[in-house]
Order: C-alpha cells, then sequence, then structure tokens
C-alpha cells in the first residue's frame, strides 16, 4: 500500500536509487538530488536545510513540506507541498511537486501520489493548491485533471531543465 512517509535514514538508499533513474533517464521536469551527492552523511547534512524549509525561514521562499513515496519496502517518488502562494510558486515551481521512479510509472502511483498530497494539503488547510505542468508534460496534466485540476491560463515559463517552454496552471479546489 502507497504511503506518503516524512523524509527517514531507512529511505535513503531508495531515494538515491530513484535520483539515479531520474538522472539516467534525463527526467526535466522534476529533477531529484544529484545522487552523486547522496553519500553516507547526506540525511544528516540536510536535515537542518529541510526542517529550515518546513519552518518557513527560508527567504523569499514558502514554507515546504518533503514527504518519500514508499510502498511497503519499495521507494516509489516523492511529494512536495508549498503552502504559500509566493511569486515563485504562482509563476515557477507550484504548490506541489511530484514525481515518481521511473521504473514505476504507469501503475497507477503518481494519481494516488497526488491524491493522498491533497489530503496533506487539506490538513495544512489549504482551501486550494496550484499545479504548474509543462505543456509538454502528458502524464502530469492526466493525472491533475483526473484529481479535478481546472485549468487556470498558459502562460511562457523557464527553468534551466526544462528551458523555456508553455507552462500549464491549473487549480485544484480542496
Ligand atoms: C507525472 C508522473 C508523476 C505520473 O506518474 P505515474 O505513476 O506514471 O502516473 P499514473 O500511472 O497514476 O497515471 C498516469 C496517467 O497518465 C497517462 N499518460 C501517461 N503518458 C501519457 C501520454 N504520453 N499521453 C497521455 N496520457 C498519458 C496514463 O495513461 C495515466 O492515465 P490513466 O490512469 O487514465 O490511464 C510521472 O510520469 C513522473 O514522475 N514524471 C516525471 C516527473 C514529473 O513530471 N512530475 C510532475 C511535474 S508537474
Amino acid at each position: 500500500m502507497l504511503q506518503l512517509v516524512k523524509r527517514c535514514p531507512g529511505y535513503v538508499a531508495g531515494y538515491k536509487a530513484y535520483c539515479q533513474e531520474a538522472f539516467d533517464n534525463n527526467v526535466i521536469y522534476f529533477m531529484p538530488t544529484n545522487p552523486l551527492d547522496i553519500d553516507d552523511n547526506w540525511f544528516l547534512r540536510t536535515k537542518a536545510w529541510y526542517d529550515k524549509k518546513e519552518s518557513g525561514l527560508i527567504e523569499g521562499q514558502s514554507a515546504s513540506f518533503h514527504y518519500w513515496a514508499v510502498d511497503d519496502d519499495k521507494f516509489v517518488g516523492e511529494f512536495q507541498l508549498r503552502t504559500e502562494f509566493t511569486e515563485q510558486v504562482m509563476t515557477g515551481i507550484g504548490s506541489i511537486g511530484y514525481a515518481v521512479r521511473v521504473s514505476e510509472w504507469g501503475k497507477g502511483y503518481g494519481t494516488e501520489i497526488l491524491r493522498q498530497g491533497l489530503q496533506i494539503a487539506m490538513e495544512h488547510n489549504m482551501e486550494k493548491v496550484l499545479l504548474n505542468i509543462n505543456e509538454n508534460n502528458a502524464a502530469s496534466i492526466r493525472v491533475c485533471e483526473k484529481l479535478g485540476g481546472k485549468l487556470l491560463d498558459k502562460i511562457e515559463a523557464y527553468n534551466k531543465d526544462e528551458g523555456h517552454h508553455l507552462m500549464r496552471r491549473y487549480w485544484i479546489y480542496l
């Protein structure tokens, strides 16, 4: 059964394997940590940074909450929730980031991660979330629309992984 769990040392090896698959397959829509950076000390080294993000203590950034998606012992993907509608959220990264391990695509995990993620957003008393999706990312568009995404508009966007692209913005009302 798929679960979203807080980052924890027990799943670091799975997280690294997931990151490696993303890099090997050149997944541009959600680039995770470079697997070369994930050594034995990585979890402890980065913990304070993630704690700070959750507390909203990073200047100019929304508070953000990071989860790993696991199915029993199998590492399946990740989910991120940003709870404030900052400029960066509205015109760039959106309220939600999520991804599934490449070898697990097409098995329903993406839909379940987003479904459970929306529950988490409700627990944060959010009334709606914004998903910003590259016009060419058909799988994510499908998942978002299945879970009630309402197209707001399409805007020009840029980031270093996706380059210049047309980005769909969807509201999901909770
Ligand atoms: C987007 C992503 C999370 C989907 O994960 P997944 O586990 O494959 O999702 P699911 O299996 O739950 O559902 C995928 C849906 O997209 C559909 N789909 C997949 N590729 C498609 C395509 N090229 N065109 C149209 N629909 C497509 C599938 O048929 C399925 O719809 P269905 O349930 O109606 O059959 C995954 O592809 C991923 O991690 N991509 C890279 C990171 C990313 O894009 N993150 C989102 C950034 S906004």
